[in-house]
Parts: structure tokens; sequence; C-alpha cells
């Protein structure tokens, strides 16, 4: 049975900010053993944005809903709640929500963080949608905003020159009918904890000298482990949508998957027979942002002219936890 909101619930504006320093894969090959022909072939990624020191998830996060609001031109009063998602909030409190809040100057919300790793965007439109669709609420700003580049060691080649800093934000609110979030399922694993996590600075490990020494501040994977399930858990929870809503894969419009590996993209977008000009792809020049890779690329494919009203969209997302999901939604502007 299709999970469809009981009103029509759908995005109607995006935005998104990315820092201004761009880091190229020549940078790592200039002191590490690697080199921008290994990371293109075996990522796709080319370059990817980093803060400079002092600036937060925040930061990156207010300036990318400021743009929402404008281009739906709308005020910050005019929004019901804040929801951010991100697995770098800039402190673990007060939420990155509430700052983001503060900094707008946003007086009628309530607002909080959400954490699902790599999913955290889906899981945070699904739950905005809820809020909207439950009738009490009519507007709500959903952003991702991810600080990838503090939590990888700078010198461990598998991993830092996967990450980047981005953020994205989306307005959720009532549309016409038959627009809107059509279907939406998402999944958790926990068993799947053990090959994608960063063990300190948590409740489990506090943060003291000793996991400073031993790098527990920084994430941990087993890339081949979470290639492997990434395509998987992708490629079958789209496939569920599409079969659900009998949709045929050639009425998709486009396909806004998480930007984690260009390869986990392209295996996953073959198993659905979706062709490449249909596909959001922004991991090139901006790697992994975590919650800030759907939103960001659906705001790019706008700008490209990629969607149009009552065109079909896919999102679908994978990440730690494991945690994975897809959205199905009919574009309504
Ligand atoms: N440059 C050169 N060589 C490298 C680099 C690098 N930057 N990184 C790794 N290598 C080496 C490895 O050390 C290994 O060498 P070895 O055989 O001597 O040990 C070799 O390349 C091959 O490594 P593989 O693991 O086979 O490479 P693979 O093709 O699997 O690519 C990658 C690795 C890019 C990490 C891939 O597995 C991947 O993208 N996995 C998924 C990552 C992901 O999606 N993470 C989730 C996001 S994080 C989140 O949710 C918060």
């Amino acid at each position: 049975m299709t999970k469809r909101f009981s009103i029509p619930v759908g995005i109607t504006a995006t935005g998104q900010h990315f820092p201004e320093k761009i880091v190229t894969n020549n940078y790592f090959a200039e002191y590490l053993d690697t080199s921008d022909e290994w990371i293109t072939e075996r990522t796709g990624i080319k370059e990817r944005r980093w803060v400079t020191q002092g600036e937060a998830s925040s930061d990156l996060g207010a300036k990318a809903l400021q743009m929402a609001l404008e281009r739906r031109g709308i005020r910050p009063d005019d929004i019901d709640a804040i929801i951010v998602c991100t697995v770098t909030p800039d402190m673990p409190f007060p939420s990155t929500a509430s700052i983001i809040q503060h900094k707008i100057g946003a007086s009628n919300v309530f607002c909080y963080d959400l954490n699902a790793a790599c999913s955290s965007f889906l899981y945070g439109l699904t739950t905005g949608a809820s809020l909207v669709a439950s009738g009490a609420i009519k507007r709500v700003a959903v952003v991702g905003c991810d600080v990838m580049s503090i939590l990888a060691d700078k010198n461990d080649r598998n991993n830092v020159v996967l990450f980047g800093d981005g953020a994205g934000a989306v307005i959720v609110e009532q549309v016409d009918e038959g627009y809107g979030i059509q279907d939406f399922e998402h999944r958790t694993d926990g068993a799947g904890g053990n090959s994608l996590y960063m063990l300190g600075g948590g409740s489990l490990n506090p943060a003291t000298h000793d996991t400073v020494d031993k790098k527990m501040h920084y994430l941990y994977q087993n890339g081949k482990e979470v290639f492997k399930y990434a395509v998987k858990g992708m490629s079958e929870i789209s496939r569920l949508m599409i079969d659900r809503n009998q949709i045929d894969p050639k009425e998709l419009k486009l396909f806004v998957p998480h930007q984690a590996n260009l390869r986990i993209i392209d295996a996953a977008a073959k198993r659905l027979e979706i062709p490449q000009e249909r596909i959001a792809i922004n991991i090139t020049r901006f790697a992994n942002t975590t919650s800030a890779t759907i939103p960001t690329a659906l705001h790019q494919a706008l700008e490209k002219g990629m969607l149009s009203k009552g065109d079909i969209t896919l999102f679908a997302a994978f990440g730690a936890g494991f945690s994975w999901g897809a959205t199905l939604l009919r574009w309504g502007y």
C-alpha cells in the first residue's frame, strides 16, 4: 500500500549554500599517496568545498534556508517549524536548528535536529511533510547541512577525499491536488552499525585526550561493505516505489540519489534502468555532503531546467545505521 498523506504535501522552494574554499583532488596528491586519476576513477569526485575555521553547519544551513525563503517569496516568520538534518551539528546542544532559527530571525517556529546519517534529509522530508499533513502546521523548513571535512582524518587517504561541506534547504507545505509526495518508504538496520561509525565524543566514549590520541573523533568505514549495501538498499527501495506506484521507469523525469560515490549511483541507476541524463549528479563538484546531497542536487537540477510541473521524481538515500529510504514526488511548481 502506498504511503500517501491525507492532504497533498510537497516541496515549494529550494536553496543551497557551499563554502567558498575549493579543494581539488590535486591538493591531496601533494601530500598523500593518491592521485586525481584514482579519486576520479573510483569515486567520480573532482573537487569539494570545505569550510574555513569558524564556519559551522549552522552558517551553511542558515544561508541555504534564506535562499529557499527568498525563492518562495516568504519571510522567516512565515514558517512554523525548522527541521535540521545533520551528523555534524555545531555542538551537541543546543540544536543546530535553534541556532539557525536565531540566525535567520524566525520567531514563530519550533525547531529540532534529526540524524539518520546520509538518509537524514529523506527522513526529515517525511517528518516535515507529516507535520503539515497533520493539519496543525502550515509550513516546515527542512535543512540538510553538514561539515563533513571535520570527520575525516586529513592524513587518511581512504576517507578524506570522499567528503565535502554544504547545505541545502526546502520549504514543505500543502500543494495542489495530485502533486507533491506520492509515496515513501524508510528502513533502518542497526546490524550495519559496525560498517560505518564514529566512536568518540558521545556518551559511550566521551572526548578525552585518549580518545583524541586514538583518533576516535574521526569516522571509520568498511568502504566495500558500505558500497555493496548502498547499491542494494537504494535500488531495492527505489524499485519498490516504482512497482508500488505502477510507474514505468521511462516516466521518471528525475532520479535524485544520495551522492556517496558515482559508481554507487551508476550501479543503482543501471538496476533501475534510469538513463544517465535523468540523474541529478553533483558529487563531481561537491563530493559527499551527507545530509545536503539530495536537497542540493535537487536545487541544481531545478536550476538546469531538469524538472517541470507534473514531472515524477524519485529520491533515494543510503547511509550509516544502516539507514535508507526513497520518496516519490510529483513536482508541483
Ligand atoms: N588514493 C589511492 N588509493 C586509495 C585511496 C586514495 N584516495 N583510498 C583508498 N585507496 C586504496 C586502498 O588503500 C586500497 O589499497 P590496498 O589494496 O593496498 O589496501 C585500494 O585503494 C583499493 O581499495 P578498495 O577498497 O578496493 O577501493 P574501492 O574501489 O572499494 O573504493 C571507496 C573505495 C571509494 C571508499 C568505495 O568503497 C566507496 O565509495 N564506498 C562507499 C563509501 C560510502 O558511501 N560511505 C558512506 C558515506 S558516510 C556517511 O553515511 C556519514
